[in-house]
């Protein structure tokens, strides 16, 4: 039975990759994940705020991951966690030292400047790949929808052509028109587009008067969204994709290559469980596979797909009237 898929110009035996999070900031973690099959592994994000100096936000590279494998059900942000630009490097030299599977890197952030030839000092420092995850709040009511996309346009031109890594772009799931930027992007030279972001949740302390963030873990039900963006655009760009978001089990596993992802990459589920959970999700794929008479998952891989689909309207809007009749 054959797992393998090509990612990011990559072959990797199977489509299980470590998502970007704290799962690679431990070197015997690391090596763990590897042992337990791990296809890649994407290191958490370096902030632009961090390569630029400015005040940081707590965002979600500062949360404490000393909860991991314990059922942990959310993670608090943790300041300390943060990593600057230099332990970065090190870090990223450190992980590629210890293990054979491909490391991507990963840069979160937003405007134009600077910051975004710290991408190339990610290259020399060994990563196979970069994963860009370009940030955009969108409460500056100064900025129009064609202006952050031509913004972010610009940055993956820019870091695509100052590099010779494959560049992965993650993608937020609030777009006016998420399959024309996808275009976009591909069009930009990204070589994978990876769906969707997942937000930290917001709350309002009302007796502190506090804003409170948190980062629940995800379980199964965050991956439809993420079914329908890959579906729209699978066999549609020349970027392979990947899915992040409610990958828990082998049939998400299934569910994501039929519509159209060459990757599913985990985070919750493998802070939940441990990384033998790899294990877990392959075994729960190949099982499947066999019952269902299937042999690869190359021939699998958007049977599903709009594009691929009778009725193109199966993933859209018409549905929910045809399901409230
Ligand atoms: C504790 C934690 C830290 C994360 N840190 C990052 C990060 O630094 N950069 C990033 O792009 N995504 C980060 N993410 C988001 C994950 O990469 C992933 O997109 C998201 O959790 C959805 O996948 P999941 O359902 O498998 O958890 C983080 C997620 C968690 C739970």
């Amino acid at each position: 039975m054959d797992l393998g898929t090509t990612y990011l110009g990559m072959r990797l035996p199977h489509p299980l990759i470590v998502g970007a999070g704290p799962l690679g900031d431990e070197l015997d973690r690391v090596r763990q994940l590897e042992d337990a099959g791990a296809a890649m592994l994407v290191l958490r994000s370096l902030y632009e705020e961090e390569i630029t100096g400015e005040q940081i936000d707590t965002f979600l590279h500062t949360e404490s991951h000393n909860e991991s494998f314990a059922e942990a059900g959310s993670f608090a942000p943790d300041p300390l966690a943060a990593l600057g630009p230099e332990e970065y490097l090190e870090h990223l030299r450190r992980v590629k030292a210890a293990v054979r599977i491909p490391v991507v890197a990963s840069l979160n952030g937003v405007s134009p400047g600077g910051w975004i030839s710290y991408a190339r000092l990610l290259e020399v420092a060994g990563a196979d790949a970069l994963e860009l995850h370009i940030y955009h709040a969108a409460s500056d009511m100064t900025l129009d929808a064609a202006e952050v996309e031509r913004r972010a346009l610009g940055i993956v031109r820019e870091v695509k052509s100052s590099l010779r890594i494959p560049v992965a772009v993650k993608l937020a799931p609030l777009l006016t028109a998420f399959a024309h930027f996808a275009k976009g992007l591909d069009g930009a030279g990204a070589d994978g587009l990876v769906l969707f972001t997942r937000f930290h949740r917001i709350d309002i302390d009302v007796e502190e008067l506090e804003v409170v963030r948190s980062l629940p873990l995800s379980d199964s039900s965050e991956l439809p969204l993420r079914l329908r963006g890959v579906a729209a655009l699978a066999g549609r760009v020349r970027a392979s994709l990947a899915i992040t978001g409610g990958v828990h089990s082998g049939l998400d596993v299934i569910k994501a290559t039929m519509s159209g992802a060459h990757a599913t990459q985990l985070v919750s589920a493998l802070l939940r469980h441990g990384p033998g959970h790899l294990r877990t999700v392959r075994r729960e794929v190949e099982t499947w596979m066999a019952e269902h008479e299937w042999s690869s998952l190359d021939e699998m891989r958007g049977n599903m797909s709009l594009e691929r689909l009778p009725d193109p309207a199966a993933y859209e809007r018409a549905n929910f009237r045809m399901a409230l009749r």
